[in-house]
């Protein structure tokens, strides 16, 4: 273990603890105020994980390795308890138990995916398992591809229906993503053989392109919520929110794309 373990696994935890912070709050917000359980249920989550961000943010690169791999144990558990508890929450709203809440079974789907997706790579990090570059590359736009095709689908819905130039704009976002989606499980589909160099790396400078493009309408709509320049029923956090994942997926297709140049070169060196 190195500190690219530590690095990465600090990384990985101050960004999502803090996404998992305010999917409670969320949560919270969406719940009927006669849901007293459900809402101290969320506000307990909401401390653990400011507790787990605060904590990740008093560790640095230098801190002893088997310490972070004890932190990251701690914050897999949590993680894994704010999933079930998601998973939960879905199962009641889809047994219409909570008539007249206000989180969507898709958002409340969506967010305890980000919490599964979380636990798996503190998993990985522990057990040094990390996914061969071309299988990482496939599976993270998979994943990233789906959360930001909801994102767009949750932006639409909760924009007031009069911001109609808004809400188009939206939904196609969402009808791209939905169709990169549908490539990028194509490509899965044809794995191994479409794993190859000129492909990944088209792939991922079509992601890129669209992902720039709504990163940038999040931070219009961000920007404009702030300014209560529209109308809609979009907490200002959740603007902002779902424009930092956005970011976090460029970071990894800038990460992934580095990798890829890096390992063509280094193969070109050595057949020279
Ligand atoms: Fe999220
Ligand atoms: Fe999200």
């Amino acid at each position: 273990m190195s500190n690219e373990f530590v690095r990465r696994s600090l990384d990985e935890i101050r960004f999502w603890s803090r996404i998992m912070k305010e999917h409670s709050l969320f949560l919270k917000l969406g719940f009927r105020c006669d849901d007293t359980e459900l809402i101290q249920e969320a506000n307990r989550f909401y401390s653990i994980f400011e507790q787990i961000e605060g904590a990740s943010h008093s560790f640095t690169e230098s801190t002893d390795p088997e310490q972070i791999k004890r932190f990251n144990a701690e914050v897999q558990t949590a993680a894994t308890h704010i999933w079930a508890f998601k998973r939960k929450v879905l199962g009641l709203i889809i047994q219409c138990k909570l008539p007249g809440g206000n989180n969507f079974p898709l958002l409340v789907d969506h967010v305890s995916r980000e919490a599964n997706y979380f636990r798996n790579r503190l998993k990985e990090l522990n057990e040094g398992k990390l996914e061969p570059l071309p299988d990482a590359i496939i599976d993270e736009n998979v994943f990233f591809l789906r959360i930001m095709a909801d994102h767009a689908k949750f932006i639409g819905h909760l924009l007031d229906p009069s911001e109609r130039q808004l809400v188009e704009q939206a939904r196609n976002f969402s009808h791209d993503f939905d169709q990169l989606l549908f490539q990028a499980i194509d490509l899965s589909g044809m794995r191994p053989q479409s794993q190859t160099q000129p492909l990944l790396g088209q792939f991922l400078d079509e992601n890129r392109v669209s992902v720039v493009s709504l990163r940038d309408f999040k931070k219009t709509a961000r920007d404009l919520i702030d300014a209560c320049r529209i109308k809609s029923i979009i907490h200002p956090l959740l603007a902002d929110h779902v424009f930092r994942e956005a970011e976090r997926f460029l970071f990894i297709i800038d990460m992934f794309e580095a990798n890829l140049i890096g390992g063509a070169q280094s193969h070109q060196q050595s057949k020279k």
